[in-house]
């Protein structure tokens, strides 16, 4: 039987972190969609195209190959962007990218092939409400903006990646308005979601809530369908 757990909310709340982690432990294929989009950011931006121009981005749609490898690394057109994906540069722009319907369908209809081949953890902020609304678990995972920054700030650092926290507080301001107030597929929570506010929790305490959640909720299932 094919699983799918969706954890979507706002920028830098440690989705990807816990949601790598529940994926070793369980088993099941982890599926970061916001490489995905910083992804085809960065070939925008390589290409010299204006983020802000949503025509210009989505002529750029037939020419671009996104995949995530299982080891974590993100390619785009076979070039390793890793590390470039995670740079204040895209981030700062992939918002807009985000925002455009075109590319978001055809990123989607990628994240739900996968989604139908393997058991899955997918992390975003549209899984549970458009991507996968039949998943069988959802998570909304939420924490304050400054703590967000600061884990975001963190994570920048110990991965050699310069910034300001000044700078990444305002990054995450600016992501939290644009992803939640676009017209296509929104940063939301689905009717169906768990709720889990990590603001003063560790990612071992995030990481045990949300595999205690699954297996209750999969073996309410198994219940029902018996
Ligand atoms: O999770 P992240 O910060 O790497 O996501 C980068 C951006 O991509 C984020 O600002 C919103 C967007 N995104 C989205 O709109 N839908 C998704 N399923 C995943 C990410």
């Amino acid at each position: 039987m094919k699983i799918s757990i969706a954890i979507d909310g706002p920028a830098a709340a440690g989705k990807s972190t816990v949601a790598k982690k529940i994926a070793e432990i369980l088993g099941y294929t982890y599926i970061d969609t916001g490489a995905m989009y910083r992804a085809f950011t960065w070939y925008c931006m390589e290409n010299g195209v204006n983020c802000e121009s949503e025509e210009e981005c989505c002529a750029l749609i037939p020419e671009v190959t996104i995949k995530l490898r299982p080891n974590g690394q993100v390619l785009c057109n076979d070039i390793d962007i890793t590390r470039e994906i995670r740079e204040p540069r895209v981030s700062g722009n992939v918002s807009y990218i985000a925002s455009y319907k075109d590319i978001r369908l055809f990123l989607v209809d990628q994240q739900r092939k996968m989604a139908a081949k393997h058991s899955v953890i997918m992390d975003g902020r549209d899984i549970g409400t458009y991507v996968l609304p039949d998943a069988d678990v959802k998570i909304f995972q939420i924490a304050s903006v400054e703590t967000r920054a600061v884990r975001r700030y963190d994570e920048n650092i110990s991965k050699g990646i310069p910034c300001t926290l000044e700078e990444i507080e305002n990054d995450v301001r600016k992501r939290d308005y644009i992803d939640s107030h676009r017209d296509f597929a929104p940063l939301k929570c689905a009717h169906d979601a768990i709720t889990l506010d990590t603001s003063f929790m560790t990612v071992e305490e995030v990481v045990n809530a949300i595999i205690e959640i699954i297996n209750k909720k999969l073996k309410e299932k198994e219940e029902n369908n018996a």
